[in-house]
């Protein structure tokens, strides 16, 4: 995305991706910083760690407590998350989230960027995930409502869903009931399997609005380019190139 990005931007650069151990993780970002690369994006498991080795963090990353860019600004390396964004902008791509009733599924660092999100643009949040007790801390960390588990979906009056949970990612598979699915809604998954997950099949047969996992990762994507160009890549160029490679 990013490669095909640049070519349409007419910028002269390249992006690579690096499979790096934990343990060599900050001689990495040392020696990005010293080669003067511009900009990092930053994949599993490093997400929380990189936070140390930043110059500086953004508020959101530090709220979220996770980083997935480290962009090059005079000499320093600044910390942002914009995964949030890129689930914000794919739920908006369908309407506006504020005042809205959502539920976050899961509790992990993919909710927790999910759950500031939601918040940021003005959403009541409820977080459900098998382990009560994770969803529990998340709630009061991030001002979510509540917490509860998975089964009490089906008694909330939401307009919003998100799947951040990982089933679904290796075996098709749904987090909830069918039943729990509410026509009128939307749904967004974040696993993105290649084809459509369960829930999403499950939440377009009853009525809801499904959205692909794949919107957020082109949405956040475009906001990686615009924190270093401070230029608007075309989507569709992004889109092209995610369909090509998946
Ligand atoms: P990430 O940081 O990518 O969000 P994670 O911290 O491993 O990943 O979180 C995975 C999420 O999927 C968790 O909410 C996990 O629930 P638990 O907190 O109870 O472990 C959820 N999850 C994984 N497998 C699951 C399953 N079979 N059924 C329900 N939830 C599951």
């Amino acid at each position: 995305m990013h490669n095909a990005a640049f070519a349409a931007l007419g910028i002269d650069a390249v992006y690579l991706a690096f499979d790096v151990p934990p343990a060599r993780l900050e001689a990495a970002v040392a020696g990005c910083r010293s080669l003067g690369v511009r900009q990092l994006a930053i994949s599993l498991p490093h997400k929380e760690r990189v936070l140390a080795l930043a110059d500086r963090v953004d508020p959101d990353a530090r709220a979220i407590g996770a980083a997935n860019t480290l962009t090059l600004e005079g000499s320093a390396f600044v910390a942002s998350n914009t995964d949030w964004i890129g689930l914000v902008r794919a739920l908006e791509r369908a309407g506006a989230l504020a005042g809205c009733q959502a539920v976050v599924l899961g509790a992990g660092g993919a909710a927790r960027a999910a759950v500031f999100g939601l918040r940021e643009r003005g959403a009541r949040v409820v977080v459900l995930n098998r382990t009560v007790s994770r969803a529990q801390n998340l709630a009061a960390d991030l001002g979510a409502e509540r917490a509860g588990p998975l089964e009490a979906l089906r008694d909330i009056p939401y307009d919003v869903l998100v799947n951040t949970t990982s089933v679904g990612l290796t075996r098709d598979a749904s987090p909830v009931a069918a039943e729990a699915l509410r026509p009128g809604t939307r749904v967004l998954d974040a696993v993105y399997a290649g084809s459509r997950t369960r829930l999403l099949r499950q939440a377009a047969a009853r009525g809801a609005r499904p959205i692909e996992g794949k919107w957020m990762l082109i949405e956040q994507a475009l906001e990686q380019l615009r924190l270093w160009t401070g230029k608007e890549a075309p989507r569709e160029v992004l889109e092209a190139a995610f369909d090509a490679a998946t």
